[in-house]
C-alpha cells in the first residue's frame, strides 16, 4: 500500500524526494504542485476551525531560530535525544527503544547477508566476544541476548555499542564567527594540551557550542516566550489559545514511512492557557474537539482512535497525554498528542529569564500562573493520513478498476477540472471562459485538454477533482455543460451560467 501512495505522489505531483537528480537526500521531500495545494488546504482548514472561528484563540508566526537559552530552559537541550547504539556486527545504527525485545539469556541468532559474510563472521566473532558459534546457512547460532533485552533489528545481534544520548536538534551558527575558529584558536593556545577522554570532547563541544543556534524541533515553545506579549497586545481573558503552524526540524535517526517520520516537518499547535483546577475538562474538551476534526474530513472514521498514555510514558512535564492515532498500513500510529502540560513552560521561562509570565486574575485579584493544554498535531504527517485515506481502487461493473482519490471537496488540491470535448469548433475558447469564471471566484480550477475524455476523468478521479465539468457539441447549441462527479462517476447537464454556483453550492455543503 506505502508503496503504491509513495509512487501515485510521485506520478502525479504531490510529493518528490529531496534532491532526486543528485541520489535524493534521505528523509526530505518536496512538495509537488498538487502536494502544495492539498497540505496547504489542510493547513486553512485547521486555522480557520482553531483560529478563525473561536473568539479566544489567536495567531502567531514565531522565527525557527531562536536564542539557545529557549532551548536551555524547555529542556530540550539536556533532554530531546534518543538513545542510540550500534551494532558491532553489521554497523547499523539504531535507536535503542525502537529495538526489537527479547527475553535476556535467550537464543540471538545474527542472520547475515549471506554464507559467504557469515564464514567470514564465524572467523571474528567468537574470538572477539569469547562466544561459541555455529554456523546453518546465513545464520550464526549460539549467541544469547544480553541483559539490556534487545537485539539489533537488522541481523539479531546481541553485540552492541553502548547507548549514547543523541540530541535531535539540528544546530547551526549565528553571526561571522565560526564555531571551527574559535576551536582552531583554542588549539594554537594549547588550551586543549594535555586533555584526553570525555574531558577533551567536551572541551571540544564547549568551543563549537559558542554561538551556536538550534532550528526548532517544535513551535510550542515560542508560543510561551511570548506569552506575555501576546496576552497584553490583544487584552486576552482566561481561558485563551495561540495558535501556530509551521516547520519545524528534528536530526531523526529512524526515518520512516515516506512523510510519516521526516526531518523536516510541518505542525499545527494549539497552547491553551487555562485556570489551574480547569486543566483536566480543558483536556478532556481539546481531545474530543480535534478527534471530531481529523474525522470531518476523512472517509474511513474507524481508523481513528484515541491511545491515554501510561504513567510511564508521560513526557516529565505533562500530566495527562492523549494520542490520536490512525491505522496507517504497518499498524497504529500517532498522528496527533493532546497534552496537559500543567505550569511547567510558563515557570520553566519565567525562571530562565527573570520574566515573571503570569496572568492576572481579577476577580481573585492575584496573579497566577496558567496551566497549558497543548493539542499539537503534525500537518505533513496529517497530508499522509488523508492520502492513505482518500486511495481507494474501485472495481467498475465493465470490469475494469478505477483509482479514484476520494479527498474531501475541501481538502482536493484542484475543485474542478473543465474539460473541451474535442479542441475545435470554440470548445476550448468556451471552457477557458468557465475556467476565468472560477478564477474570479477563487475557486482553483484547471483547464484540460490533453487526451481523450475518458482519459482525462480518470486522471481527475486519480488526482481527487471532485467535479468535471465537460464542453461538447450540445454547449455549442444550447449553452449547458456536463457535471461530473468524481464519487458517483454520474453526470448530469447544468446551464454553462450556472456552472460557478452550483459548483460552489457543491463544494461547500459536503
Ligand atoms: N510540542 C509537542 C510536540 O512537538 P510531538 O508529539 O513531538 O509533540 C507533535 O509532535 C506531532 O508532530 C506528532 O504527533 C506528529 O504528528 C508530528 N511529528 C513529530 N515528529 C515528526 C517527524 N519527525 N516527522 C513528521 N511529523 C512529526
Amino acid at each position: 500500500m506505502m508503496q503504491t501512495i509513495v509512487s501515485l505522489c510521485k506520478r502525479r505531483g504531490f510529493v518528490f524526494q529531496s534532491s532526486e537528480i543528485y541520489g535524493g537526500l534521505k528523509s526530505a521531500y518536496d512538495y509537488g504542485p498538487l502536494g502544495v495545494e492539498l497540505k496547504r488546504n489542510l493547513m486553512n482548514a485547521w486555522w480557520r476551525d482553531m483560529v478563525h472561528r473561536r473568539e479566544n484563540i489567536v495567531g502567531l508566526d514565531a522565527s525557527i531560530i531562536m536564542h539557545s537559552k529557549v532551548w536551555e530552559a524547555s529542556g530540550h537541550l539536556a533532554g530531546f535525544s534518543d538513545p542510540l547504539v550500534d551494532c558491532k556486527v553489521c554497523k547499523e545504527r539504531f535507536r535503542a527503544d525502537k529495538a526489537p525485545r527479547r527475553e535476556p539469556g535467550s537464543p540471538a541468532p545474527i542472520v547475515l547477508p549471506d554464507k559467504g559474510v557469515a564464514k567470514a563472521m564465524l572467523e571474528i566473532l567468537p574470538a572477539r566476544f569469547g562466544v561459541e558459534l555455529e554456523r546453518k546457512g546465513k545464520t550464526l547460532h549460539g549467541a544469547t541476548v544480553g541483559a539490556r533485552g534487545y537485539v539489533c533489528p537488522v541481523c539479531g545481534s546481541p553485540f552492541l555499542s553502548d547507548e549514547r544520548q543523541f540530541n535531535l536538534m539540528f544546530k547551526t551558527s549565528i553571526g561571522p564567527v565560526s564555531p571551527v575558529d574559535t576551536l582552531a584558536q583554542a588549539i594554537e593556545r594549547g588550551e586543549l594540551h594535555n586533555m584526553e577522554g570525555r574531558d577533551l570532547r567536551r572541551a571540544i563541544e564547549d568551543r563549537l557550542n559558542d554561538g551556536a543556534v538550534y532550528l526548532r524541533p517544535e513551535t510550542a515553545q515560542s508560543m510561551f516566550v511570548q506569552f506575555l506579549n501576546v496576552l497584553n497586545a490583544m487584552s486576552m481573558k482566561l481561558p485563551f489559545g495561540i495558535a501556530q503552524m509551521g516547520r519545524s526540524f528534528r536530526n531523526e535517526i529512524t526515518v520512516e514511512h515516506f512523510i510519516f517520520r521526516s526531518c523536516e516537518f510541518e505542525q499545527m499547535e494549539m497552547e491553551f492557557f487555562c485556570e489551574p483546577g480547569s486543566d483536566e475538562e480543558w483536556t478532556t474538551y481539546w481531545r474530543d474537539e480535534r478527534m471530531l476534526w481529523w474525522k470531518k474530513f476523512s472517509n474511513h472514521p474507524e481508523r481513528f482512535r484515541y491511545r491515554p498514555h501510561e504513567k510511564s510514558e508521560l513526557a516529565h512535564y505533562a500530566r495527562a497525554c492523549f494520542d490520536i492515532e490512525y491505522e496507517y498500513p504497518w499498524g497504529w500510529g500517532e498522528l496527533e498528542g493532546i497534552a496537559n502540560r500543567t505550569d511547567y513552560d510558563l515557570r520553566k521561562h519565567s525562571a530562565a529569564s527573570g520574566q515573571k509570565l503570569e496572568y492576572f486574575d481579577p476577580v481573585h485579584k492575584k496573579k497566577i500562573t496558567p496551566y497549558v493544554i497543548e493539542p499539537a498535531a503534525g500537518a505533513t504527517r496529517g497530508m499522509l493520513v488523508y492520502l492513505l485515506d482518500a486511495y481507494e481502487e474501485e472495481k467498475l461493473e465493465s470490469g475494469d478498476t478505477r483509482v479514484v482519490m476520494r479527498f474531501h471537496p475541501e481538502l482536493a488540491p484542484i475543485k474542478v477540472a473543465v474539460l473541451p470535448l474535442v479542441k475545435k469548433n470554440g470548445m476550448p475558447e468556451k471552457a477557458r471562459t468557465v475556467v476565468n469564471a472560477f478564477f474570479e471566484r477563487g475557486i482553483n480550477a484547471r483547464y484540460d485538454e490533453q487526451h481523450a475524455i475518458g482519459r482525462r476523468y480518470r486522471r481527475h478521479d486519480e488526482i481527487g477533482t471532485p467535479f468535471c465539468l465537460t464542453i461538447d457539441g450540445e454547449t455549442l447549441e444550447n449553452d449547458t455543460i456536463t457535471i461530473r462527479d468524481r464519487d458517483t462517476m454520474k453526470q448530469r447537464r447544468i446551464s454553462i451560467g450556472e456552472a460557478v454556483a452550483e459548483v460552489e453550492a457543491l463544494l461547500q455543503s459536503s
